[in-house]
């Protein structure tokens, strides 16, 4: 696989891998240092970014290269150059590229065009890089086997949702998305997706429209943002209403499991998706899974640039 374009392109032992890698690099970040020694890797934007961007270049860093971050505006692709065009001069100058944007078909468009590997870092589909991190914050609390547990995501169906089914899936865990129905459950397509990839892991994918039901004996709550990146203003007062009993509060929390833990990807809106007492209190682990976007973007980068990793039967569909 040259690049990691979706969460199931993505195969078990990719996920593997990717997770001791970036264990190793979390007891010790510059122990590769020299693998993109002399190496750039652009890193391009369209949408705002604190963890990711920071992530990125730090790891870049920790393996001896350069980041090079891009905005639209400084590119020719504002003015009208083509994504394919400029696939092929990234490709001639850095290493890798890192790319934010809003549509997945660009993204798939640079892959097809580049010759160096492309990592998705968000799009309004799919956040990959980000379930690679929750899933390794999750294997440190609970270990591997993770059996007779349920993983619950409450709040808006999004990209990270997405991300958070697929990849839970891959690794045959039992997997719930409580969202409101209609226009802000997951995308059917991707649900679908989950679930043929469940049926060959072991796994479990389910929809729920009732969030505390869904959390009874949960060992993960999982939340997002209500309004992400690109949502029209338009929508804002519609989707805080209907989200509003999809809020994380302790008494939520309270009808998870003893030993449950609260994740979020951030940025996170206190008095909105989550209450402050649940993402600031003993139960978050939000601090340890941000850490781990550096961790697990390092092992990414590292691996990618080696063509180390196998990709998983879903590796060769460019779209959903
Ligand atoms: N979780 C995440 O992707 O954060 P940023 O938007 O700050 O990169
Ligand atoms: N769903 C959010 C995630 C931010 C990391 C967004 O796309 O804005």
């Amino acid at each position: 696989m040259k690049d990691l374009l979706r969460t199931e392109h993505l195969s078990r032992a990719d996920i593997e891998l990717l997770f001791t890698t970036a264990s190793d690099f979390a007891n010790e970040p510059l122990r590769s240092l020299s693998a993109l020694s002399g190496k750039t890797v652009a890193i391009y934007m369209t949408k705002p970014s604190t963890r990711t961007r920071l992530a990125s270049e730090t790891a870049i860093a920790h393996l001896g290269g350069s980041p090079v971050f891009l905005r639209s505006e400084d590119l020719q692709i504002g003015r009208g150059e083509t994504i394919s065009d400029t696939a092929k001069i990234l490709s001639g100058f850095c290493s890798a590229l890192i790319i934010r944007t809003f549509a997945q078909s660009d993204v798939d468009e640079l892959g097809a065009n580049a010759t160096i590997p492309v990592i998705n870092a968000l799009t309004d589909d799919d956040h990959p890089t980000q379930a690679l991190a929750d899933w390794l914050t999750i294997r440190e609390k609970f270990g591997a086997d993770l059996s007779g547990r349920t993983f619950v995501y409450v709040g808006d169906g999004n990209n990270v949702t997405h991300s958070w089914l697929l990849m839970g899936a891959q690794l045959g865990a039992h997997v719930v998305a409580a969202t409101p129905p209609g226009e802000y459950a997951p995308d059917a397509a991707v649900v679908q997706r989950a679930q043929a990839i469940a049926a060959t892991t072991g796994g479990k994918v389910e929809l729920s429209n009732d969030p505390v039901a869904a959390s009874k004996g949960a060992s993960v709550i999982y939340t997002d943002v209500w309004m992400s990146m690109g949502d029209p203003e338009s929508e804002r007062i519609e989707k805080e209403k209907v989200l509003k009993p999809f809020a994380v509060t302790p008494e939520l929390m309270g009808s998870a499991a003893q030993d449950a833990i609260f994740m979020h990807c951030l940025p996170a809106h206190r008095g909105e998706e989550v209450a402050a007492k649940v993402i600031d209190g003993e139960q978050s682990v939000v601090w340890r899974e941000a850490f781990h976007r550096r961790t697990t973007i390092q092992a990414i980068l590292y691996h990618l640039t080696r063509g180390e990793l196998g990709g998983s039967e879903y590796a060769h569909l460019r779209s959903r």
